[in-house]
Order: C-alpha cells, then sequence, then structure tokens
C-alpha cells in the first residue's frame, strides 16, 4: 500500500512558524488547527494562475509524485481556510492520527481511490447514490453525449430527456403515480411535495416520524425527526406532528386529535424504511395501515423514497414490498445513477391538476436539466445486456 504524505502547508497561509517544540508535542497529540489567518490576498493574476494550474490537473491524464503531494497539502488548507475546517476535524479519513489526508481522487464499481492510489472498498455507496457502483460505464457515457450536445436547458425550448424520464418514471411507478417534476436534492424533492401537498388539500399540517431524515432546507427541516439538526434553526414550520416510526396506532391517534381540536393536516410523510436512523425496517402491517388511515382521514400519504427508491431495497421502490401506493413519492440519491445530482417528486393526475394552471408555481432553474435526465434514463436499468449501447 502507498505510503501517506504528509506535505507542507500554502506558504501565503501559514498562521506563523512553528517551533520545534511545537513540533515535539505534536509527534504525541495532534495539534489544535491554526486560528484563520486574515487572507493575505491573491492578486487577480494569481487567481486567474491559480485556476489555470487547477484546470490542468483536471485534464491532466497523469500526475506525478510531486503534484499529487501538493493536491494533498492544498486541499487541507482549502478546505481549512476558505471551506469550513470543521470536515477537517469531523472526517477520520482527514484527521487519523492528525497525520495524513485521504484526498478521493478516482472511482470505479465498488472501489475507490485516493490521489495517493490507495484503494477503498466502497462501503458507504455516497449515502445511497451508488446503487449502480461509482462511474458506470452506462451512465457516464449517455452524459458524455449529452454534454457534448446540449448541456443545460435553454430555458424556452422543450427539452426531450425531460418528458422521456418523466415517461419511464411514470411508467414504473406503482398505481396511478403517473406525473413528476425534477429537481436535484432529496430535500427540493420533499419541498416540492410538501408544497404541492398543501397546494391541493389547502390544508397547513404535517405528521411525520421521530428519527425521520428528510432533508435539511426549511421545510424538509421541519419534518425531521431528530433534534440536533432542528434545534439551532427553531422555529421552523408550525404545524408539524411527530409519532414513532412503525406505529400505525400512533399516525391514527395524531390524526384522531388534530380532527377533535380543528388543526388541519395535509400530509403524513414517511420514509418506507427509515434510513439515517440506521435502516430500520417497519412491521409488515404498517404501511398498508398507514394507506387505509390516511385515505379514511382524507390526508394525503407522502413516501420518502430518496433513499429506498431506485431498486436499493430489492424492488424498484421499497412501498411495493406492501403493495401500497402512496399518494406522492419523493425520489433522489440513486435516482441520477451515481453520475448527476437528480431527483424527482411524483403525483397522480388527480393531484397533479393544481400544479397545471400555472406551471411555474413550483420551478426550478436546474432541475430536470438534459445531463441529469440522461443519467436517469440510463439509470433505468444499468445493467441491461440488451441495450444496443456498448460499454466503453
Ligand atoms: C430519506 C431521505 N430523504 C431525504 C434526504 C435528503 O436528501 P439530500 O441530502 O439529497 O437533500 C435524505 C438524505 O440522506 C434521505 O435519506
Amino acid at each position: 500500500m502507498p505510503k501517506a504524505v504528509v506535505v507542507p502547508m500554502k506558504n501565503h497561509l501559514k498562521p506563523h512558524a512553528k517551533s520545534k517544540g511545537d513540533r515535539a508535542r505534536r509527534r504525541h497529540k495532534p495539534a489544535p488547527p491554526p486560528a484563520l489567518p486574515v487572507r493575505t490576498g491573491m492578486s487577480k493574476r494569481k487567481i486567474i494562475e491559480e485556476s489555470r494550474r487547477w484546470l490542468s490537473i483536471i485534464n491532466a491524464h497523469k500526475l506525478n509524485e510531486y503534484k499529487r503531494r501538493k493536491i494533498v497539502a492544498d486541499t487541507l488548507d482549502n478546505f481549512r481556510f476558505y471551506y469550513n475546517k470543521g470536515y477537517l476535524e469531523y472526517r477520520k479519513s482527514v484527521t487519523e492520527g492528525g497525520e495524513f489526508a485521504a484526498i478521493e481522487w478516482s472511482g470505479r464499481g465498488s472501489y475507490f481511490e485516493d490521489i495517493t492510489g490507495r484503494r477503498f472498498i466502497d462501503c458507504l455507496g455516497g449515502y445511497g447514490i451508488y446503487s449502480a457502483g461509482i462511474n458506470h460505464p452506462k451512465i457516464v457515457r449517455a452524459v458524455k453525449s449529452q454534454l457534448e450536445r446540449m448541456p443545460l436547458s435553454s430555458q424556452e425550448l422543450l427539452d426531450p430527456l425531460r418528458g422521456a424520464l418523466a415517461e419511464l418514471l411514470g411508467e414504473l411507478a406503482p398505481g396511478d403515480l403517473q406525473c413528476c417534476f425534477f429537481i436535484n436534492n432529496g430535500t427540493d424533492a420533499i419541498e416540492g411535495a410538501m408544497k404541492l401537498a398543501r397546494l391541493y388539500t389547502k390544508k397547513p399540517g404535517f405528521i411525520s416520524c421521530v428519527r425521520g431524515f428528510h432533508g435539511k432546507s426549511y421545510g424538509s427541516l421541519s419534518l425531521m425527526g431528530k433534534g440536533e439538526y432542528r434545534l439551532a434553526f427553531e422555529p421552523l414550520l408550525q404545524d408539524t406532528y411527530f409519532v414513532p416510526f412503525g406505529e400505525a396506532d400512533a399516525v391514527e391517534s395524531e390524526l384522531r386529535k388534530a380532527e377533535a381540536v380543528g388543526m388541519a393536516i395535509a400530509g403524513v410523510v414517511v420514509e418506507p424504511i427509515q434510513g439515517e436512523a440506521g435502516a430500520i425496517v417497519p412491521p409488515d402491517d404498517y404501511w398498508p395501515r398507514l394507506r387505509e388511515i390516511c385515505t379514511r382521514y382524507g390526508v394525503l400519504l407522502i413516501a420518502d423514497e430518496v433513499q429506498t427508491g431506485m431498486g436499493r431495497t430489492g424492488k424498484m421502490f421499497a412501498v411495493e414490498h406492501w403493495g401500497v401506493q402512496p399518494d406522492i413519492m419523493c425520489l433522489g440519491k440513486a435516482l441520477g445513477g451515481g453520475v448527476m445530482p437528480l431527483s424527482a417528486f411524483m403525483s397522480t393526475p388527480e393531484i397533479w391538476k393544481v400544479l397545471e394552471p400555472n406551471p411555474f408555481i413550483h420551478s426550478s432553474t436546474f432541475g430536470g436539466n438534459p445531463l441529469g435526465c440522461a443519467a436517469g434514463i440510463a439509470a433505468v436499468k444499468p445493467n441491461d445486456t440488451r441495450s444496443d449501447i456498448r460499454d466503453r
């Protein structure tokens, strides 16, 4: 295995010289990160030179040892001084022993490599984005072909890939979940689902689950069942109520209470299998009962399939394990085939009607862009051996 590299910090960022005593102490205990120096200020010429240097790195086929070591040092400095030094303290791959940094460089299938050539087995799957593996050749090829033709949408003409992927998902999704809207992150999908539910039901409230995870923008954070992510940002959306995951009776009791006191609930938002909470599978009758209860109380059942969707649990969508059709379904992560950011929320033609009189009531500049949709189309069945597209 190649040796870890230790390289000096960029000169213009050095906070102060280290004494011999400092260095001796560091051997025993990782030094605390240096205080942020006042930015020394690069000239405009230096900034342009720096961007040229990085471009040559991006476009290089091979990097010599010196350049690789410099990338390690620069990445540490850049995270420390310009991005967020908290990552250096938090990530084990950066701080282990205080002595080396693993800088991600390439990946293929179930492996990735750092810039010094160390190989890692990918046991994390990029939090669920790599269901097709890293750098899947068919998906990469589709994106490259589209990239050379038209990278992003003009915003004026109709782009065919958005329609094509909408059709594929509309045909794949359970029941009559036929219509969809594309965006880029899981949290965007949840935001859209919440707005759609409010628009359709004309009610404000939501029920979600303790330890549930739906994203970190304001709407989705309001549904977050983990105090550690919410507290600093309170007050979040009002009218959100939490029940234990896996207990359909708790949802029913919350809805009964809401009805009795006149609180209007638009939807119940639940992950089919809780992901962040630790892969928690609910009892078999949970989803069928949620479906029945939501229908009886006239509230929308919203399935957050951001993590479980696109085959992650052995079915295309996890709700299919229980034969349940939600009213709104959110997708993300693996939808872009591990190559492009892509997410979506889907619903029935009946519910979708409220978005049609003014389609710009909910829109996004980059949502449904041709690169994302090309990736999504290829990711529907990445290992399709009958495909007439030859892999690289
Ligand atoms: C179930 C679920 N919903 C939503 C999200 C938010 O997705 P993103 O981080 O892409 O915004 C996540 C992310 O882990 C998730 O697991």
